[in-house]
C-alpha cells in the first residue's frame, strides 16, 4: 500500500466527523448511532441526507455548503477517498456533515426507521453482470425503504444508460416509489435542478472528458412529492 494511503488511513482515525466500524461490530447488529444521529452527532432535528458511494464526497460537501438546514452523511468503503471529504468538511467547519466508512450493504445497521430524508447515488458502479449488487436494485431499495421517511427523495446521477434505464423500470414497477424526473442527457436538455448541473464529481469529470452523456433520475418514496414530472 502507498505511503500516502497509509497516512490518510492514520489521519482518518483522528477525524471526529468520520465514523468507521469493523464489520464484526455491525454485521447483523445495530451501530450505536442508529436512531441517534440527530441528538448525538448533529445536535439538531434537521433532515438527514445520504450520499451513497460518495467517493471524495463532492455532493455531500456541495449540498452542505448550500444548506445548513439539513445534515449530510457521505458513505463509502474507501477510506482514502473519504479522507478528502472528511478533511474538507473539517477545514470548512461544516459541522452538519459526517462520513461513514462502511459497505452500503450494511447501511441498515446505521439508521432507524424514518431517520433519513433523502439519498443521492452518484456515479455508482453499474454492475452490468450482477443485478443484486446494483445500488438501485430491489435488494438495496428495500433496505433503504426501512429507514427513509415517506416522501423522501432519491437522486441517481450516472453516465451509465443501462443503469439509468434499469432503475427507471424498477421505480415504475413499484407501488412504493414514484418517478419524479428522468433525463438521459442533462447537459443537453438542461431541465434538471441546478444542483444536478452545477456539481460535478470526480468520476463525472472523467466521463465528461470521454464525451459521455450524463443521466439523472429522481424518485420519491411513499407519499408523492409535488411537481411530479418525467421527461428526457
Ligand atoms: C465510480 S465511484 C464514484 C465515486 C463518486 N460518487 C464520484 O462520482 O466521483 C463508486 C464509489 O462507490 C464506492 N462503492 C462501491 N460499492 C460500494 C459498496 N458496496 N459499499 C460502499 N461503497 C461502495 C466505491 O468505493 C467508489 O468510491
Amino acid at each position: 500500500m502507498g505511503k500516502d494511503k497509509l497516512r490518510r488511513f492514520e489521519e482518518n482515525k483522528s477525524f471526529i466527523n468520520l465514523y468507521e466500524a469493523p464489520y464484526s461490530q455491525i454485521y447483523g447488529k445495530d451501530h450505536p448511532l442508529k436512531g441517534r444521529w440527530a441528538g448525538d452527532v448533529f445536535g439538531n432535528d434537521n433532515p438527514i441526507i445520504l450520499e451513497l458511494g460518495c467517493g471524495k464526497g463532492e455532493y455531500t460537501l456541495a449540498l452542505a455548503r448550500g444548506n445548513r438546514q439539513q445534515n449530510y452523511i457521505g458513505v463509502d468503503i474507501k477510506g482514502a477517498r473519504l479522507w478528502r471529504g472528511a478533511r474538507t468538511a473539517l477545514e470548512e467547519k461544516l459541522d452538519h456533515v459526517a462520513f461513514i466508512r462502511t459497505r452500503i450493504e450494511l447501511i441498515g445497521s446505521f439508521f432507524a426507521s424514518d431517520e433519513v430524508s433523502g439519498i443521492w447515488i452518484t456515479f455508482p458502479d453499474p454492475q452490468p453482470r450482477k443485478e443484486n449488487k446494483r445500488l438501485t436494485s430491489p435488494r438495496f431499495l428495500e433496505g433503504y425503504l426501512k429507514f427513509l421517511r415517506p416522501g423522501a427523495v432519491v437522486h441517481l446521477k450516472t453516465d451509465n444508460r443501462p443503469l439509468h434505464d434499469y432503475t427507471r423500470k424498477i421505480v415504475e414497477s413499484r407501488p412504493d416509489c414514484i418517478l419524479l424526473q428522468a433525463d438521459t442527457d442533462i447537459y443537453r436538455h438542461r431541465t434538471v435542478p441546478d444542483m444536478v448541473l452545477e456539481v460535478k464529481t470526480f468520476y463525472e469529470e472523467m466521463f465528461l472528458r470521454e464525451g459521455k452523456p450524463i443521466t439523472y433520475l429522481q424518485f420519491s418514496t411513499g407519499l408523492p412529492a409535488t411537481g411530479s414530472r418525467a421527461g428526457g
